[in-house]
């Protein structure tokens, strides 16, 4: 095949040459003598000229429309002085056309790609939304990243073995998307959350190192970050020890970075959960954010274990307007179950409360009290101090959102910077609503060695003091990949899913061929999944990942393009042996 020249790519270099182009009408102005049309594919746009003498191409000209799909042949010429665009790459030239070729007409478009356009018709009318340039850089990138990876883990003689599509439920903590079998009446397949499992088995067949860009499906609550389909950069190894693969990561996401932005990232930062959780009330710290959590737990006698907290902000950092609205903190902290903020102003040495939710708590500060809440927040006269107790949930903490507000608002958050980081050593269990202990991450991640040799007396006694050998990528305050060593041991596999409670049939029904599987040498392997859409999202500065997947579902998992989910037809469902009574 020729290589292919591409409107946005003819340059002076092609002067005077014969050439083929193809693409689309974008605007046209019809001057009687000259009519210009500019054709526009993926790369860019080029002036086409038609002049009366080449009288074909000139009437077919006249019945151009907007979108029409062309193909044109003709001669670059430079454009005279006056009429030279430098504000487009193709602006010097133009092309003097021979012949044009209509090869489709173009209803009226429904979009204008010039305008901002609602996201509800652009989803739509998708097809045609992708053609903004802002649109197509990202897709381009989202190709190269890929194809960077790619490349670097061949190199690495990692093997890309793509696994099941159709398969059973994955345990990554989110509900299943089921497909109805035919053959098997009322039996599903269920869509992968992750190939967890299957790379766990490639280990076992001893293809010790694999990848794949793998699409997952999960049935969840939507947010900004957050398909129900998306793709994983997913990975796993045999015979490494986690800090080894960590760098290993790290160096794909800098040699990313360097290539993609041309930004050097410095070594990542490395903090444990407990720290994390400590100084920023959340796993996924932005590190960008100049404020940090002050805990002034010791100068109260507490009601519970709650920890209190305060945040503060710099005199040079208050801006008038903000301060004036401060009310408002005291109704969002409400949203993460607490209603107990107060705020107060240093004046020299003493603290002026400016609002509070707890009367009870500003009469009772002594004099000892204002002296060590000034001198650990470092504040000096004018400076502002919230205080709260820190309600933990789901590994964010009401002011480790108030942290991330108050950065946002008071703009102590620079968009240009980069601050990636690992979270390790994550307990291996948490609780869920009703008090049920449940993996952390999923439940083949490993515990650390010292709890693995006293598993039994761990799990026994101290369950939420196992720590597990985990680790999560989180840059700029999203999480962009996470990943453990695994338990390679069918015992120790058995005794987490007997802890979890999973009971013997459905272990034997969902994972008995994994518990036989581990028990055929299984060799020490670890591994980690990146989220492709939300580092894509960071390359590309945005934050709706709906703009960095070329078909995107919209918060309430609808494709308006395609109007799926649907209704199925009745006939189906009862050649399924489904019915909807
Ligand atoms: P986890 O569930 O943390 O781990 O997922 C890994 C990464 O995938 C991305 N991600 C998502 N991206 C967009 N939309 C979603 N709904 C979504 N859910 C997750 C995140 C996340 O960090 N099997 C394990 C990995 C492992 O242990 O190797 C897993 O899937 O960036």
């Amino acid at each position: 095949m020729e290589k292919k020249i591409y409107c946005g790519q003819i340059n002076k270099e092609h002067i005077n040459q014969e050439i083929i182009i193809y693409g689309w009408v974008d605007s046209y102005r019809n001057l009687g003598k000259l009519i210009f049309v500019n054709i526009k594919d993926r790369e860019g746009i080029i002036q086409a000229v038609f002049y009366p003498q080449y009288k074909t191409a000139y009437d077919i000209a006249i019945i151009l429309r907007n979108n029409f799909c062309v193909k044109i042949k003709g001669k670059i010429v430079e454009r005279t002085k006056k009429n030279k665009n430098f504000n487009l790459l193709t602006g010097e030239i133009e092309i003097v056309v021979f012949n044009i070729f209509i090869l489709n007409k173009s209803k009226s478009l429904p979009i204008n790609n010039s305008l901002l356009n609602k996201e509800e018709v652009r989803l739509k009318y998708r097809y045609l939304d992708l053609k903004q340039k802002k649109m197509i850089k990202i897709l381009k990138k989202r190709s190269i990243v890929i194809n960077y990876i790619r490349n670097f883990l061949e190199k690495n003689n990692f093997l890309n073995i793509e696994t099941p599509i159709l398969t059973n439920s994955t345990p990554e903590g989110s509900r299943d998307y089921l497909v109805p079998s035919r053959i098997h009446k009322h039996n599903f397949y269920a869509l992968p959350q992750s190939p967890q499992i299957f790379k766990q088995l490639l280990m076992i067949a001893g293809l010790d190192r694999y990848y794949q860009i793998a699409k997952c499906f999960r049935d969840e609550d939507l947010r900004s970050d957050r398909q129900p389909e998306f793709t994983q950069i997913d990975i796993e190894i045999s015979f490494i020890k986690s800090e080894i693969f960590r760098f290993f990561i790290e160096k794909i996401i800098s040699n990313i970075w360097k290539n993609v932005k041309n930004i050097f990232l410095d070594r990542f930062k490395v903090f444990t959960f407990k720290k994390s959780m400590k100084y920023f009330g959340t796993d996924k710290p932005d590190l960008r954010n100049k404020l940090k959590l002050i805990d002034l737990s010791n100068f109260f006698i507490k009601k519970n274990k709650n920890r209190i907290i305060s945040i503060s902000i710099k005199n040079k950092y208050l801006v008038n307007s903000k301060i004036k609205n401060l009310n408002k903190y005291i109704s969002y902290i409400k949203k993460y179950k607490t209603n107990d903020l107060n705020i107060f102003k240093v004046d020299n040495n003493k603290l002026i409360n400016i609002l509070n939710t707890n009367d009870n708590f500003i009469t009772n500060l002594n004099s000892e009290q204002i002296k060590n809440i000034i001198y650990k927040n470092d504040c000096h006269h004018n400076d502002i101090i919230f205080i709260g107790t820190e309600i933990v949930n789901d590994n964010i903490s009401s002011m480790g959102y108030l942290l991330k507000k108050l950065g946002k608002d008071f703009n102590l958050i620079k968009n240009d910077e980069w601050h990636p980081l690992w979270v390790i050593d994550f307990p291996l269990f948490k609780k869920n609503k009703i008090g049920h202990f449940i993996p952390m991450n999923h439940p083949f991640t490993s515990p650390k060695k010292k709890f693995i040799d006293n598993i039994d007396f761990f799990l026994q006694k101290k369950p939420h003091e196992i720590i597990s050998d985990s680790y999560d990528l989180v840059i700029n305050g999203y999480e962009i990949g996470s990943g453990s060593l695994r338990i390679n041991n069918y015992k120790i596999q058995k005794k987490i899913f007997n802890f979890l409670k999973i009971n013997k049939i459905i272990q034997k029904k969902n994972f008995g061929f994994f518990l036989e599987a581990l028990q055929f040498g299984t060799p020490p392997h670890l591994g980690i999944a990146l989220g492709l859409d939300r580092l894509i999202m960071l390359l590309t500065n945005t934050n709706n990942i709906r703009d960095v997947i070329a078909f995107p579902k919209t918060t309430s998992a609808n494709c308006l393009l395609t109007q799926s989910p649907n209704k199925i037809d009745f006939h189906l469902l009862k050649d399924l042996g489904l019915s909807l009574s």
